[in-house]
């Protein structure tokens, strides 16, 4: 498949440097302020050494990446809230040229599903995410195979930046702003890691995961949020001192969305580690299923969505649909 890449990020650029090996190409890559396409394929590493060189990496005309030619748009900008803009933008112009979209950004996904589903309604081309929830864990797949229409409630850490926050300042006794610098060293905190810390993007997740669930009809208007910046200094402490931990966990039931810190027995299966997320399912006939993995990282995101667009190349399904639980 050919490929457009519109953001030069950390996901962005990893799914530039990884498409070769699923055996896809990438013939346009952008950034905010510029761009290069080129219809038989782009010197990706050339593109990706010129931009970390120069910070740019080609003509000042990152729209230019959505009239080249492509099968599939990646959409990877940093997610915005509000009206999701430029990246809704982005992803109705492919949808109109009748091409398919795979997105990371959780924007569009979050606060625009149902625009979203009335545009791909009208296209031949097909819109999937499965990067926008669990970086490597094939959440919305996993949704998607137990039927949506079965699964009455999905839970789970799905921040890898609070996360390591959380278990780094429990295990080695290190302070927030420590601990905080060392993921954005990592590059898995967000852009604005206010989102991480306060709860906005396990929110974004959750809200992604209902609208899934319940074919729509959710924005972050409906979560309730809560994030770990204002945790007491010694709730940790007190939390190990009866085998406890803390951990942020995000909800999406068919009557709330949430986020907040709670309590989880240090054993159990959502108190995992470091930047791993963990999704549980609640499922009406076939009791609980638990997947966990590496929820943020360029190169794993990057798998996320590459493995869309081997389900794009298999079939054209799209992920969203309309329909109530
Ligand atoms: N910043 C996010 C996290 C990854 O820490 O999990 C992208 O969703």
């Amino acid at each position: 498949m050919k490929l457009a890449v519109m953001g030069a990020g950390d996901v962005g650029q990893s799914v530039a440097r990884l498409a070769g090996e699923y055996g896809h190409t990438v013939t346009a890559i952008a950034d905010s302020s510029s761009a290069v396409w080129d219809e038989n394929g782009v010197d990706v590493t050339e593109a990706l050494t010129r931009k970390s060189e120069s910070g740019a990496v080609g003509p000042n005309d990152p729209e230019g990446v959505l009239g080249a030619e492509y099968d599939v748009l990646i959409e990877a900008t940093p997610t915005t809230l509000g009206d999701a803009e430029p990246g809704f933008g982005h992803v109705t112009t492919a949808l109109e040229r009748d091409r398919d979209v795979v997105l990371a950004n959780k924007g569009p996904v979050a606060q625009r599903y149902d625009d979203l589903a009335a545009v791909a309604a009208d296209s031949e081309g097909a819109v999937r995410f499965e990067a926008t929830v669990g970086g490597a864990i094939p959440a919305i797949a996993t949704a998607e195979g137990l039927g949506p229409e079965h699964v009455t409630a999905a839970r789970g850490v799905l921040n890898g930046t609070a996360n390591f926050i959380l278990s780094r300042m429990q295990a080695e006794g290190l302070a927030y702003e420590h601990v905080l610098a060392e993921a954005q060293d990592l590059g898995v905190a967000e852009t604005d890691p206010s989102f991480d810390v306060e709860g906005t993007d396990a929110a974004l997740k959750g809200v992604i995961l209902a609208n899934v669930l319940d074919g729509g009809g959710h924005t972050l208007a409906d979560a309730r949020i809560e994030g770990i910046k204002d945790l007491p200094a010694n709730a940790l402490d007190v939390a190990a001192d009866d085998g406890m931990t803390v951990r942020l966990i995000a909800e999406a039931t068919a009557d709330r969305i949430r986020v907040g810190p709670r309590l989880v027995p240090e054993n159990s299966t959502l108190a995992v580690t470091g930047t791993m997320n963990i999704l549980q399912f609640d499922t009406q006939h076939a009791g609980q299923l638990n997947i966990s993995g590496r929820g943020a990282g360029g190169p794993e995101t990057a798998s996320a969505v590459l493995a869309d667009v081997d389900r794009l190349s298999c079939d054209t399904t799209s992920s969203v649909r309309t329909g109530s639980r």
